[in-house]
């Protein structure tokens, strides 16, 4: 009998946390606004609040867009460019963006999307969100090291990337390896990103991979960087090694 009461005291407090979720999504200022314009999701702002910042884009550009549904992003962007666009689910048509649906850990996926070459990089990936904030960390940790691998094959020199992150243990350390990689380096959580939810977004501009290929030629150039970025640096040589 207790186990029923708590069962049903748990159900109506989710079903309460739902009604709020709801109440709260559709008086949301960012959320009318995708309606009024026609945008797949207020994730759309996300992007938008970014490049307005950063300057990540231009008229005409190669873009990549990694995590794309349902496809704010892609709409945004391929107002200007021409855009291959990733995601597990289905994403509906949108003109100028080829759309790929599969998984990005994927090594028939990353062979695909090998063949071209981006100015731009965007991921937006993210996990389905358990609640367990160390876990979801963890999990969208290795989701930007794949980004990251994918940058190092397709990224042309001094080219951007964007990637959504969310706050953990070992936030820091993922940003000061990121950072390597580019001439600029940023932490964004641009206005629309809720203030209660963890996520942030890295900026980088100026790609370049000449670390991997020092590395490559020469392990011994790893021992200048911090014990826990050598292991970061070592295990993207594996994945590069693995997917080559
Ligand atoms: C926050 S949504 C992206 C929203 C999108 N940027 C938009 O504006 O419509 C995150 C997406 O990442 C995708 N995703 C997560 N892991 C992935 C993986 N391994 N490969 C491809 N897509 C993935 C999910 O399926 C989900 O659709």
């Amino acid at each position: 009998m207790l186990k029923f009461r708590q069962l049903y005291s748990l159900s109506v407090s989710s079903q309460k946390k739902t009604k709020r979720w709801y109440l709260e999504h559709i008086n949301d200022f960012y959320v009318k606004e995708s309606k009024r314009l026609q945008l797949r999701s207020r994730a759309a702002f996300k992007l938008m609040q970014i490049n307005e910042k950063y300057q990540i884009y231009k008229q005409n550009q190669q873009i990549l867009d990694l995590g794309a549904a349902p496809g704010s992003w892609s709409q945004v962007v391929s107002e200007k460019c021409n855009v291959v666009a990733i995601d597990l689910l289905e994403v509906s048509p949108i003109q100028n963006v080829k759309f790929i649906q599969g998984d990005i850990m994927d090594k028939q996926i990353m062979n695909q999307i090998r063949q071209f070459k981006f100015d731009v990089i965007l991921s937006d990936m993210a996990p389905n969100v358990s609640g367990e904030h160390e876990a979801d960390h963890q999990e969208i940790s290795a989701l930007n090291q794949i980004a990251l691998l994918l940058s190092s094959f397709t990224l042309k020199t001094n080219g951007n990337l964007v990637m959504k992150t969310f706050v953990g243990s070992e936030e820091k350390l993922n940003y000061d390896y990121f950072r390597l990689f580019f001439k600029e380096f940023h932490r964004e959580k641009p206005l629309s990103s809720k203030q209660e939810s963890s996520e942030l977004f890295y900026v980088g501009k100026g790609f370049s991979s000449d670390l991997i290929r020092d590395i490559l030629q020469n392990t011994e150039k790893l021992q200048i960087y911090p014990i826990k970025i050598q292991d970061r640096l070592k295990n993207l040589i594996i994945d590069y090694k693995m997917f080559e």
